[in-house]
């Protein structure tokens, strides 16, 4: 018995401390009064089991909704009128989801740029109070990128308070940029949306920000998401392309608006075969658009790397960008900001891809990078404040910057290059590439 209580007294004191230690690594942007006003809304998030998720549809005029209900036939309609009058209901699509509940899902197309709308469903056979939505414009537009907001993960998930410090972080960068980028057209999220890829607590944490009921998110299957189906339950993702080896919560999918071709890649499905597909689906039914946009979750050229390191993610996702002329790939995980030179074949040049890695959008975690930083680098981050990036379309150019959320500070800002789009893709270029990026490697 003794003993017993002796290794379970050492085993508190070192989850105590492990604790510290994680909790050291979290930097927030808001302050004690911001987390004070927060509190007290935190019962009512946890009390919306059936909040909304609002996803890019296929094309700029489409939105995706989903959310969680315990009841069957619910409903979903839409109006040009606050009250709701002279509204049109829409097909809600079910299908099972976690713990019992189901899933529903709905896109709405054929809405039109400039105009605002208004939307109600019904939660558990109740409709919602409205909520507004405003179409965008598609010839000049911003796309705001964030990743990580992993609420629950500056330490022990179980409790409360770590989860609601999270919570207010997330809500505080959401604040901030929106009320920089007001008429963003829609949000990208790089993965890891969650600490715990079956938490329905830390799933309402991350959709409690106010503006998510106007904004859309394309959300990433990150590696703290990809071993349940409540990535999938919550998020409506448009053109989902099949794959072999998907992971529980999904696959990869795309989607376009203005003249980008938008592509979230799983990168926690390493078949390239699948990752492949994705790509070639999305380019094939959209090759003419000026810019290709990859998100995933690990980055090829990660800023926690150095020169000497080898990766497998490089090798397998940044040879098939090479031969589709990706732009620009977005990406997370490493919970540190930074910016490659332009890459093609493993080593810098004058075409090629840009890759762009954003820090936690919380505040919950932050990696140091190495003592070396690598030579592909080109701008870096490490400060540990959480931030979000704008990529600005202007008729024929893309530029981007990336601010810190606590003095909204430019730290990065830069202009994307159009990898010019005349590549041939087919099974010998891409052994080739994989070939070329090898001997870079080694
Ligand atoms: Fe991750």
């Amino acid at each position: 018995m003794k003993k017993t209580f002796k290794i379970l007294s050492v085993m508190l004191v070192l989850t105590v401390l492990l604790s510290m230690i994680v909790s050291a690594q979290s930097g927030y942007a808001h302050t004690e009064e911001d987390l004070n006003n927060f509190i007290p809304k935190w019962e009512g998030i946890q009390g919306d089991d059936t909040v909304i998720s609002l996803a890019p549809g296929k094309i700029q005029g489409e939105i995706n909704f989903c959310w969680l209900s315990e009841t069957e036939g619910e409903s979903f309609k839409i109006s040009e009128n606050e009250d709701m009058s002279a509204s049109v209901s829409v097909e809600v699509n079910q299908s099972d989801a976690i713990n019992g509940l189901i899933s529903n899902n709905v896109t709405v197309s054929g809405l039109e740029e400039g105009k605002i709308y208004y939307y109600s469903y019904t939660e558990n056979g109740i409709f919602s109070q409205p909520e507004k939505i405003k179409i965008q414009p598609d010839e000049k537009f911003t796309v705001l990128f964030i990743s990580d907001a992993q609420i629950g993960r500056s330490g022990d998930e179980t409790l409360e308070e770590v989860l609601v410090r999270d919570t207010c972080g997330w809500n505080y960068t959401v604040d901030k940029m929106m009320a920089k980028y007001p008429d963003a057209a829609f949000a990208i999220s790089g993965g890891d949306q969650f600490q715990s890829e079956d938490s329905l607590v830390q799933m309402k944490a991350y959709l409690s920000p106010e503006e998510l009921r106007s904004l859309p998110v394309a959300n990433t299957i990150g590696n703290h998401d990809s071993d349940a189906t409540l990535y999938g339950d919550i998020f409506n993702n448009p053109n989902e392309v099949f794959e072999l080896f998907k992971s529980k919560a999904g696959t990869g999918y795309y989607y376009t608006y203005g003249d980008a071709l938008f592509i979230t890649i799983n990168s926690e499905n390493t078949s390239l075969t699948d990752s492949e597909r994705v790509i070639r689906k999305a380019v094939n039914a959209h090759p003419d658009k000026k810019w290709r946009i990859v998100t995933m979750h690990r980055n090829p050229y990660s800023a926690s790397l150095s020169d000497d390191d080898f990766s497998d993610i490089r090798l397998l996702f940044s040879s098939l960008y090479d031969c589709y002329d990706i732009d620009l790939v977005l990406a997370g995980h490493d919970h540190l900001y930074s910016r490659t030179n332009i890459m093609y074949g493993g080593k810098e040049a004058e075409e090629g891809t840009v890759y762009l890695q954003t820090s936690s959008a919380s505040g919950s975690n932050y990696d140091p990078l190495p003592e070396e930083t690598a030579s592909f680098i080109v701008s870096s981050f490490d400060t540990r404040v959480p931030t979000f990036t704008a990529l600005n379309f202007g008729e024929d150019t893309l530029e981007i910057s990336t601010y810190r959320t606590d003095t909204d500070e430019v730290i990065d800002s830069f202009k994307v290059e159009d990898n010019v789009s005349d590549s041939k893709a087919n099974a010998f270029t891409v052994i080739f590439s994989i070939f070329r990026t090898l001997f870079s490697m080694i």
